[in-house]
């Protein structure tokens, strides 16, 4: 099977072909992605109207060229899934119709994807990771800690209780002057920094949750800024790299937690951490979750870097998937702008609050 991705929910415009190759390994057989950074820099934000307006300019040419690259016609794909939620609205709608329409005139199924999904699955993409496995999921909208069982079946274990954590990146950038995107420069500023300058707090830490907050660590940045104001480039550094290892000791504690709690249920001899979404293509993040599987004896798994961040094979394969199991979306499926992974957990007020993003 050869399956279109399309990925519209956010900023990224993004096409892409997956299929299996004769031995059922997962393959990338092309992909192209368009990002809007530039477009949103002056506003400090991803600004909806702005973003669906970018998608529907450069869709058409992204497919064609993705197309092109493959060197397929639609005549050689079997199906073509698109994001159809949790996002912004607008964009959505851009790439669902645009998979609507080409899945009529070639007479293709049609698969409406969470794009969660297509995060919590890239692993099986890049990594061929067996079900079940345990899945942090960090991205811009969302910050969970998931059980992913099997194809659709996907237990919340935790999840922010305030902001998510890129979004945390996203704020504290902006609050020391940072451009757009706010985690990469963030990071990039931490590389400079010294992380024992300032003990930034770890909100919940030593509760007895897995839930998470961020919203405290943001204010308790700013703050700090405040007080230290002029900052110059080396006080900058230092917030970067010091709020960037209280978030990784959050993420390490909950983790933690997290996996001894998943083999109570999932007794395994090889275990699997997953990490998934924007933030997880955080250096430091990366590297604390590594060396706490290699403590705990568990495999850690992160895609590589542009498969983190919002990209359409996530959506192509999440498609593959279904369509394997012989799922069709109906043509009248509408966007969702809210879709949780569990739909069993009660959504926590407060989190993932800006819903804009996934
Ligand atoms: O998954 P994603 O591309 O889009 C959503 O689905 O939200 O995640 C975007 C988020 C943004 O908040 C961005 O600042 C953050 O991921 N991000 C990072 C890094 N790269 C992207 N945060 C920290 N370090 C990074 N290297
Ligand atoms: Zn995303």
């Amino acid at each position: 099977m050869r399956i279109l991705g399309i990925e519209t929910s956010c900023d990224e415009t993004a096409a892409a072909i997956v299929t299996r190759d004769s031995e059922g390994m997962p393959q990338i057989l092309s992909q192209n992605v368009l990002s809007q950074f530039e477009d949103h820099r002056e506003f400090g934000g991803v600004v909806p109207e702005i973003a669906a307006r970018a998608h529907l300019t450069a869709l058409d040419h992204l497919i064609k060229k993705t197309m092109a690259d493959a060197e397929l016609s639609f005549d050689n794909i079997d199906a073509v899934a698109a994001t159809t939620g949790p996002g912004l609205v607008g964009g959505l709608i851009v790439g669902m119709m645009t998979a609507k329409a080409i899945a009529a005139t070639n007479n293709i199924p049609f698969l409406a994807i969470n794009h969660l999904e297509g995060h919590a699955l890239t692993a099986r993409l890049t990594d061929s990771v067996e079900y079940p496995y345990l899945l942090l999921l960090v991205s811009g909208g969302h910050t969970q800690i998931l059980s992913v069982n099997g194809l659709g079946d996907y237990q919340r274990m935790a999840t922010t209780i305030d902001d998510a954590l890129g979004e945390a990146f996203d704020k504290t950038a902006k609050l020391l002057g940072l451009p757009i995107p706010g985690g990469p420069n963030v990071e990039l500023a931490a590389k400079e920094g010294d992380a024992k300058r300032f003990q930034f707090p770890q909100p919940l830490r030593g509760k007895d949750t897995l839930n998470m907050s961020f919203s405290g660590l943001k204010t308790a940045v700013r703050q700090k800024a405040e007080s230290l104001a002029p900052l110059s480039k080396q006080d900058i550094a230092d917030i970067c790299a010091s709020f960037q290892s209280a978030v990784s000791a959050v993420l390490v504690n909950r983790c933690k937690r997290a996996m001894a709690e998943f083999l109570v249920k999932n007794p395994t001899s090889a275990p699997v951490l997953v990490a998934a979404g924007g933030v997880a293509a955080n250096q430091k993040i990366r590297f604390d979750l590594e060396t706490l599987c290699t403590n705990e004896n568990w495999e850690f798994v992160a895609p590589p870097l542009a498969l983190c961040s919002d990209n359409a094979p996530m959506i192509a394969w999440a498609g593959l998937e279904r369509a394997e199991r012989g799922e069709t979306s109906p043509m009248d499926t509408a966007p969702r702008s809210r879709w949780p992974l569990d739909e069993t957990t009660a959504s926590i007020i407060g989190s993932g609050r800006r819903g804009a993003k996934a």
